[in-house]
């Protein structure tokens, strides 16, 4: 089925031909409710290039449009805007049609493309913390989504597991690892060893050696060290994959960086080979020279000692993904910091004939109260399990006071699907790049556009159904007669609109700020027309309402990764 956006656009440029004009302009939701739903400025844009007066070709574009069956007769606004009011019988044609389409009027991409996405990627034998949930989150919803419109989409845990640091990793596993604090908390072990080996390092140049000698051992393939070596990775993943089932965040396939290991040779080689890299100071590397901003900063991609670092393996992991995945689009989701780099690899992948669409998305930061990056007292990172688990107690509180009798076990389920939810809409409903500040009371807030709020929404709508001890039918007809049930209606024929918007820069925002305003169109049309007490067709009519409005909040927080309670 059509949103209506869609079908205003295709009579637009209908009409445009029927008048002589070429096509021209957008279909956009109105920008002051007051004048209508949608509007288009395709006169402003014809008028401009022709030189002609705007609302006179307005009106010839009205003369040629038939939208009667959608709209009031078209309006001209101010310099030449045309306007279309929705009719309420068009409205409640297309509610009751969204009620039958298990999509909600959501479109498949015309093209379906394989789409490998990068996201979370966290390092081996550190700490997950509070910043990784923006990649996580981010990443997860963008998956979703891009699944819902019907893409081909390979989630890829990038996990950064070799590296210089396994050197002091190594060296402290053999010379200072306490087994019983490895058991009890196998991460804090694995950071103190490091840092530990780190710190003797720099006043005892024997340690630093030797560190340097387990490094070189693990690279060449030393079977005690690869050993040590897969032991902590295989700790950390079973911490990672602790935090992915409590965020219900899955990967299809994860690829580390030690799985490129033994490709880095060939692609350097292939770079020197088609002129791509160049030998400098006894290093590879690719030179930008003609780009500005990039021109002072070439690309290693082999150190002169040798070695290979973070650049070759995402130029390796670029061939992977293109040539093995067979992906024809590749997102990945990292913080700021990174924009640097990948612009050089795409560059890179770009010179080498690749003809992807390569995105990077990045994220702004998660600041503590003090508006400074979020922090322990004593200066640390957040732990991100430790963010999870207060969530989950502070919702059950919520919880307790607002449903003390429900059975403990439903409580938890609950406290769960809340605190997550919680977190994981604060950090949606912003702007990516916003710096944004981690407020417990904001997000778990009842009120304002917080997921509690919308979860509340949901459950209310069930609740109306729970109370009237029946079962949805589809009634035959909806009509629709207050203003509350048109705003309502409208708000619910948009959600097609804008799922696929997401996706154009990549702002999950969109979605949650549209589930809010729904959210308080809901409110406002059960404020204003009792349901269950109303006379037919207004009950069947308003049942079908909170039916569809129920099913949009519920897909619509699904694709943001979060669930919704039954009851709250
Ligand atoms: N492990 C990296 C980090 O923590 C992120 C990896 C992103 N993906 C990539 N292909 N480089 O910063």
């Amino acid at each position: 089925m059509e949103t209506f956006q869609s079908l205003l656009r295709n009579e637009l440029a209908r009409a445009l031909g029927a008048a002589g004009l070429p096509p021209a302009g957008e279909v956009t939701p109105a920008t002051d409710a007051r004048f209508g739903d949608y509007q288009t400025n395709a006169a402003l844009i014809l008028a401009k290039q022709r030189g002609e007066n705007p609302r006179q070709l307005a009106q010839k574009i009205i003369d040629h449009l038939s939208v009667d069956d959608l709209a009031e007769p078209p309006t001209i606004a101010g310099p030449g805007f045309i306007n279309f009011a929705l009719k309420p019988d068009a409205l409640a044609e297309q509610a009751g049609q969204l009620l039958r389409d298990d999509r909600l009027g959501v479109a498949r991409a015309e093209k379906r493309h394989r789409i490998v996405i990068d996201f979370g990627s966290p390092n081996v034998a550190k700490p997950m913390h509070v910043g990784h949930i923006r990649s996580l989150v981010l990443g997860d919803a963008l998956a979703r989504i891009a699944t819902f419109l019907g893409h081909d989409v390979i989630r890829d845990n990038h996990i950064g597991d070799w590296g210089t640091q396994f050197g002091m990793v190594i060296y402290g596993w053999k010379n200072l690892l306490d087994r019983a604090a490895l058991a009890r908390d196998p991460i804090a072990e694995l950071v103190r060893i490091y840092k530990t080996a780190n710190e003797l390092g720099k006043s005892d140049p024997a340690v630093l050696d030797a560190c340097r000698n387990e490094l070189v051992k693990l690279q060449a393939g030393d079977e005690e060290n690869l050993s040590i070596w897969n032991e902590c990775v295989a700790l950390s993943t079973r911490e990672f994959e602790a935090a992915y089932d409590i965020l219900d965040i899955h990967y299809d396939i994860q690829r580390g960086e030690s799985f490129y290991n033994d490709r880095l040779p060939a692609v350097v080689d292939r770079l020197l080979q088609s002129g791509v890299a160049e030998m400098s100071e006894g290093a590879v590397c690719v030179f930008f020279r003609d780009i500005p901003e990039l021109a002072e900063r070439p690309c290693i991609v082999r150190k002169s000692d040798g070695g290979f670092n973070y650049a070759t393996t995402d130029v390796a992991t670029i061939d992977y993904r293109i040539r093995d995945l067979g992906a024809d689009t590749v997102w990945i989701e990292t913080g700021a910091p990174q924009q640097l780099h990948f612009r050089q690899i795409f560059e890179i992948a770009r010179r080498e004939g690749y003809t992807a669409d390569f995105r990077h998305i990045t994220h702004g930061s998660i600041l503590g109260e003090d508006r400074k990056l979020m922090k322990t007292r004593s200066g640390e990172n957040v732990a991100l399990r430790d963010v999870l688990d207060e969530a989950v107690v502070r919702a059950r509180k919520i919880v307790e006071q607002k449903n003390p009798d429900l059975a403990e076990e439903e409580k938890n389920a609950i406290a769960q699907t809340i605190g997550i939810g919680a977190v994981k809409y604060a950090d949606l409903s912003q702007y990516r790049m916003t710096d944004y500040i981690f407020s417990w009371d904001r997000m778990l807030s009842l009120q304002g556009n917080t997921a509690p709020y919308l979860q509340n929404a949901y459950v209310r709508i069930r609740s109306i159904f729970r109370k009237a001890g029946e079962e949805f039918v589809l009634p035959a007809e909806l009509v629709l007669t207050e203003p509350a049930e048109f705003n309502l209606a409208k708000r619910l024929t948009q959600f097609a609109e804008i799922v696929p918007q997401v996706l154009n820069d990549f702002r999950p925002n969109l979605l949650a700020n549209y589930l809010f305003e729904l959210a308080n169109a809901f409110h406002a049309f059960y404020e204003a027309c009792p349901v269950l007490k109303a006379d037919e067709p207004a009950r069947a009519t308003r049942l079908a309402l909170c039916e569809l409005a129920a099913r949009t909040l519920q897909q619509g927080l699904d694709l943001l990764g979060i669930d919704v309670p039954e009851k709250m």
